[in-house]
This record gives C-alpha cells, sequence and structure tokens, in this order.
C-alpha cells in the first residue's frame, strides 16, 4: 500500500531520533520513495550519515544547501509529498507548528504541505502531561494533523510513563489503516482459500497436486491493498506473506481447510475460493512408514469433503462467493456448470490448455464469467495483474 508513496520524514532533536532510522527502512522497504528532513538539533541524536544512507537521498536540514549553496525549495518538496510524518516531534518544534512559527526547513515544509500530515511526540512524562503540551497537541488535530500516540514505557530519563515515541512499525500501521479506509473493500472481511493440500497416505507420503498458491496469495494481496481484511487459508506452499491486513492460517489438509473455512465463513462478505483442492484423500491412513516388500501396491482412495460447496450450498447468506474452475476442455460450459451447481456470484476460469497459465507459472489467463453468464476474457498476465482483474469484477458487483 505504501509502493512509489512519496514520503517526508521529519526528524527533530529527541532521543527518540534514532527510531528514525529505523522508520525510514521500513518505509523503504515498503516502497516507498523517502526524502529525510533533520532540524538542526536533531543532527546530535542522529547522523545525516546514516539516514540518507537508508533513504537513498540526500538529508537536508537548511533552508540553504550547504554544500552547493542554492536554496532548498520548500514548497515544491512539500508539493512533492503524499505524506509529511514527523517522528520524533519535540515539545519545541510541536508548540512552533502551532504558532506557525518558521525558522527551519521542516517548519517551512510543514506550512507549505497540503498532504496530511502525521505527527508523533516524543518526550518526557512530565512534559507530555503538562497543560501546553496537550494544548498543543488538540491544536494540531484541530488543523486536521493526525495523531500517532506516544505510549506508555520506560523514557530516556529513566522514568517509566507516556511519552515515549510510537515505534516505527506502530507508525507505518496507523498510516496504512488510515489509507485502507479510503479503498472499495475498506471494512470488508474477505476469506480466501489458496493452495494445495496434500492428504497424507503414511507419515512420509502424501497425494497433493502442483499448486504453488501463487493465484491466491496474489488475491489476498489484491484485496489487503484495497483495504480488506483478509483470512487467507493456504495450504502447503512455500510462499510467504507479510501484510498488516492479511492473517496467514496454514493448512495441511482439505479437512483442516475445511474446518477452517466453516469457522471464518459467518464473519465474511466475500470468500474466494482458489485452492486447488485434492478431490480425493487416501480412505486409511497408514500409521507406519509403507515397506517396500510388495512389487505393487494398490491404496484406495474416497472423495474429499467439497469446501467451496458446502459453504455455497449449506452456509452462504449475505457472502459474495468466488470459485475458480481448472479445465482442459469444454471450459466455458464446465464452468458455467459450476457457476450454477456451487451458486457462484463469479467464477474465474483458467484452461490449461493456455500456454503460461495455470499451476505453478508467474502468469496466467483467464476468463471472469458472472450470474448472468457474461463472459470477459482476459489477456495472459503476470499473477499479481490477474489478482487485479479479478478483485476489479468483484467490486463492480458489490
Ligand atoms: N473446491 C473446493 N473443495 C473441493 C474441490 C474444489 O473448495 N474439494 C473449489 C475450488 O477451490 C474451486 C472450485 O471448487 O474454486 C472448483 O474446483 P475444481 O477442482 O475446478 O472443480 P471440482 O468441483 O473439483 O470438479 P472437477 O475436479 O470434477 O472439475
Amino acid at each position: 500500500m505504501l509502493k512509489d508513496k512519496k514520503i517526508i520524514i521529519g526528524v527533530t532533536g529527541s532521543i527518540a531520533a534514532y527510531k528514525s532510522a529505523e522508520l525510514v527502512r521500513l518505509f523503504k522497504k515498503s516502497g516507498a520513495q523517502v526524502r529525510v528532513i533533520q532540524t538542526e538539533s536533531s543532527l546530535d541524536f542522529v547522523s545525516p550519515l546514516t539516514l540518507s544512507t537508508l533513504s537513498g537521498t540526500r538529508v537536508l536540514s537548511s533552508m540553504i544547501d550547504v554544500e552547493s549553496g542554492e536554496w532548498n525549495n520548500h514548497v515544491d518538496l512539500a508539493i512533492w509529498a503524499d505524506f509529511l510524518v514527523i517522528a520524533p516531534l519535540t515539545a519545541n518544534t510541536m508548540a512552533k507548528m502551532v504558532k506557525g512559527e518558521c525558522d527551519n526547513l521542516l517548519l517551512a515544509i510543514y506550512l507549505s504541505a497540503k498532504c496530511p500530515v502525521y505527527f508523533a511526540p516524543a518526550m518526557d512524562l512530565d512534559m507530555y502531561k503538562h497543560q501546553s503540551t496537550i494544548n498543543n497537541i488538540s491544536k494540531l488535530r484541530e488543523f486536521g494533523n493526525r495523531l500517532i500516540p506516544s505510549k506508555f514505557g520506560e523514557l530516556a530519563s529513566g522514568l517509566v510513563g507516556e511519552g515515549r515515541m510510537a515505534e516505527p512499525s506502530e507508525i507505518i500501521d496507523q498510516i496504512i489503516s488510515d489509507l485502507s479506509k479510503d479503498l472499495p473493500l475498506s471494512s470488508k472481511r474477505v476469506l480466501i482459500t489458496a493452495g494445495p493440500t496434500y492428504e497424507a497416505i503414511d507419515p512420509v507420503r502424501f497425494i497433493g497436486n502442483r499448486s504453488s498458491g501463487k493465484m491466491g496469495v496474489a488475491l489476498a494481496i489484491e484485496c489487503a491493498n484495497h483495504g480488506a481484511n483478509v483470512e487467507l487459508i493456504l495450504g502447503p506452499s512455500s510462499l510467504s506473506v507479510n501484510h498488516s491486513n492479511i492473517k496467514v492460517n496454514r493448512v495441511e489438509n482439505t479437512n483442516e481447510m475445511y474446518h477452517l473455512c466453516l469457522e471464518k465463513f459467518d464473519d465474511v462478505d466475500i470468500a474466494f475460493f482458489a485452492a486447488a483442492v485434492s478431490d480425493y484423500k487416501p480412505k486409511h491412513f497408514v500409521s507406519e512408514k509403507i515397506k517396500k516388500q510388495k512389487d505393487s501396491i494398490s491404496i484406495e482412495f474416497v472423495k474429499n469433503i467439497d469446501i467451496l460447496y458446502e459453504m455455497s450450498l449449506k452456509k452462504k447468506e449475505h457472502q459474495i462467493m468466488v470459485g475458480f474452475a481448472l479445465e482442459t476442455f469444454n471450459e466455458i460450459e464446465n464452468a458455467k456448470e459450476k457457476l450454477k451447481n456451487k451458486n457462484l456470484d463469479l467464477i474465474v476460469l483458467n484452461s490449461l490448455n493456455d500456454n503460461g497459465a495455470g499451476f505453478d507459472y508467474a502468469t496466467n489467463k483467464v476468463s471472469i464469467i458472472d450470474k448472468q453468464n457474461n463472459i470477459f476474457k482476459f489477456d495472459l498476465k503476470d499473477k499479481t495483474m490477474v489478482a487485479n482483474d479479478i478483485v476489479n469484477k468483484l467490486i463492480e458487483i458489490i
């Protein structure tokens, strides 16, 4: 969600300035572009070399650039930014922001900024509790600036109480959560099944399939980036997912996936069934490893529970349901049949006949069919882009 966002981090003279290095690193890791502005007094607490190395750009700290002798254009910088995050914010700079004082570059940018401004106060607990600080914080909030509240904890003075700057990860979480509120799936809860399922034959062997989980994970990230809170139920997959809006529930077999779906289904608004569930499982699990004594063996398989069918026919109320169909022949007809039989709102069809589509590819080529049997065909694309097409189609029908 922070990818390509332009962020100015303002650092003022508090001991908590050391945390700004981590803040810059986390923003950069999220794909944001970062510029750092330091006040004169913050230079005693954190080196501009550290922050410029982490941000990949030169740190600015005065109106006139010392090296070039040029003027640092605060208006251009303010216009460039999507967000201004002042962390840590001292009582001194806070008071100046309230009064509209402008004796350094950071304050000039603050006064020129039209973008959202976040401020994370950091000070000793008595300063934090002082009536003037309380007034200043509420004044800044009246201006529309967004408070990232200080936390309770050990302070540099040795005292314990409020005033400690929020952790960098908490600052980022708050900004992401604000960004989500304006998005089309904000406040929506989404369930996604993804990946293969493995059905154990004996303690070391299983029957499964080649699904990588890429399509389901891409969908989870796409939904989360559109503001949804996602419950991802992921079968055995080597993929790792790290997104503040996605809760990953790892499962091994169909039965575990089914029970988690049962548990979560009532609370969700939208459900995607992207998992390549094993249709069959061994009738008996052999508790000891099967030895290779016989020339041939046979294993009896029994049908697995159809998770999507169970949810859709027995539990569906308000939920929008999206299923997938992987077909090798008579694709459109088979997919329409599944759409109807499984009581779906949309079905995403991918054919194994298309080059570059299907299991374990980074790309996929899909058609989406809606309840009215309209068919929307898409080109071969990266699975992240396919996920974007699917989520856009879903947004059209909710
Ligand atoms: N599905 C499921 N549980 C199963 C089988 C399938 O939840 N035991 C879901 C899949 O996640 C997919 C949809 O049902 O969204 C269709 O899956 P697919 O394997 O294409 O169809 P099946 O119903 O299994 O039919 P067939 O394998 O005979 O084509």
